[in-house]
């Protein structure tokens, strides 16, 4: 029997989502679905991408890339999905670049050879509680896992404003052969962001290459 994965978001559903929405997610996610891209064209994922704030900035700001975001929390997806629509229910034209992973991005890396020249996690869960550690994403073997998705000059990045969580990661870090910059970046802003429950002045970044 194959090892279960620990499961490394909380909630999947939120409170009771619009008809339209429901609509959009019945009928349109199906049409989102990321394919196997192909390694010649140049993508950037995003994992977590909470209500898709920074994914849509993304797709606006690389119109030549496909961006996919994975994220198993669906009334997140059902934001984007309701945010990159028109009244018709059609994607809006600067959005038709985006694809969605509705689940576990564990899920989408195991049956995808896409490499991507960006890899952004924002905000990753921080599960703060000792006895939850064991469900954080960021581990050394993940993030190894990662690394095999990158293009030549790929880069993962990642930002997070629980600074216990950030120096957990560079731990992680030590791990592997990995090289790490920890660039003093602007704040991205996200919805995650915005709530900064741990409390920080600003979050902190880390940019990883092979
Ligand atoms: C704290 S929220 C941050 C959301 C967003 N990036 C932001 O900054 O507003 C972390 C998100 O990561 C998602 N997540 C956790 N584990 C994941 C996984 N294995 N694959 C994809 N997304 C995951 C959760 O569902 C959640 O929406």
């Amino acid at each position: 029997m194959e090892k279960q994965e620990i499961r490394t978001f909380g909630r999947r559903h939120g409170k009771k989502l619009s008809t339209r929405q429901q609509w959009l997610l019945d009928n349109l996610l199906p049409t989102l679905l990321p394919k196997n891209e192909s390694e010649s064209e140049l993508n950037i994922l995003e994992i977590g991408f909470g209500a898709g704030e920074h994914l849509r900035e993304l797709a606006e700001n690389n119109p030549n890339r496909i961006v996919i975001g994975a994220e198993p929390f669906i009334n997140g997806v059902a934001s984007l999905l309701s945010a990159i629509t028109d009244e018709t229910n059609s994607v809006r034209p600067e959005y038709k670049n985006i694809r969605i992973f509705a689940d576990d991005v564990r899920d989408f890396l195991r049956n995808s050879d896409s490499k991507f020249e960006q890899i952004w996690i924002l905000h990753p869960d921080p599960w703060p509680k000792a006895k939850h550690e064991k469900r954080r994403l960021l581990h050394a073997e993940f993030i190894k896992n990662l690394s095999n998705h990158l293009t030549g000059n790929g880069e993962i990045i990642i930002g997070t404003d629980h600074w216990e969580y950030y120096d957990w990661i560079i731990e992680e870090l030590k791990k592997t052969n990995l090289k790490v910059q920890t660039p003093d970046l602007p704040t991205i802003e996200t919805r995650y962001q915005h709530k900064n429950k741990a409390g920080t002045t600003h979050p902190k970044y880390l940019v990883i290459k092979n």
